[in-house]
């Protein structure tokens, strides 16, 4: 099984991106619904959090983990790595790397939850790549909500959009990374706003690519992966809200089971 979890059901863009590139392969899902966000949240909690959910899905099968959630890879991905003896695949690294590879002017943006841009996981990490880069990162906390309304394309939506991306038009970015599970949702209006010069890259199908060329180069763990096309959606609380952005999110109907983590 490939274990991925998230804070929430926002990770469900993940797993509809792994299982364009990985269709056969059994996933087990976990969003911690109960508990969600995670974004406006101190680290030590969602380290605490996190390391609950690795646990729950070793539990379940898993043999290889995608962390999903971009909050929980900022700021845990050292941690679970020390805990546990278990190939890790982050969202942060495989966005990065997009990002370098198409920025032309080395002016990237980034947007994210505010524990995300407070952790600056993106900007260290953009750094080591390539020094000289000019890292503009803005927190758009209203984002997540918006997206779990199903607001994806009102105007005041739009609005918002415009307000936070301001900064990053003004500054000139040639690339903005997507570093939140839930802004390939607002992709089409965050490209409007920012600019069609601007490229924009989305984690999610950052991560699949990279799972896919690990699964690809270790032979004796793909071997041993379920490929029956299983997917279970675990959560730690359902609502019909839940139920709805999993629907909207993998574009079929989905069955959530309830566990108590
Ligand atoms: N999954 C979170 C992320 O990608 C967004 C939702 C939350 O704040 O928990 O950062």
């Amino acid at each position: 099984m490939i274990g991925v979890f998230d804070s929430g059901i926002g990770g469900l863009t993940v797993v509809h991106a792994l299982r364009q590139q990985l269709c056969d392969h059994d996933m087990v899902y976990f969003g911690d619904t109960a508990r969600t966000p995670y974004g406006t949240k101190s680290a030590q909690t969602v380290i605490t959090y996190v390391l609950e959910n690795v646990g729950l899905l070793l539990s379940h099968g898993a043999k290889i983990l995608v962390m999903a959630c971009n909050t929980a890879a900022s700021v845990a991905t050292d941690v679970v790595r020390q805990r546990f003896n278990i190939p890790i695949i982050e969202v942060i690294s495989p966005a990065v790397a997009l990002a370098m590879k198409s920025t032309k002017k080395f002016r990237v943006g980034v947007i994210g939850t505010r524990a995300t841009i407070q952790s600056k996981a993106y900007e260290n990490k953009i750094l080591e790549m390539h020094p000289a880069t000019e890292v503009y990162a803005v927190a758009c906390p209203l984002l997540v909500p918006l997206v779990e309304e199903g607001w994806l394309k009102k105007p005041e939506t739009a609005m918002i959009v415009k307000k936070y991306l301001h900064h990053l038009k003004v500054r000139q970015i040639d690339t903005l990374i997507l570093g939140c599970t839930h802004y390939p949702l607002l992709k089409k209006v965050i490209q409007r706003k920012i600019g069609p010069q601007v490229h924009i890259i989305d984690a999610s199908s950052a991560v699949a690519a990279e799972l896919a060329g690990y699964l690809a180069q270790h032979a004796e763990l793909d071997d041993h992966l379920g490929k029956n096309r299983k997917l279970r959606l675990l959560v730690s609380d359902i609502t019909p809200q839940a139920e709805e952005l999993a629907r909207m999110i993998l574009k079929h109907n989905v069955e959530l089971e309830h566990i108590r983590c």
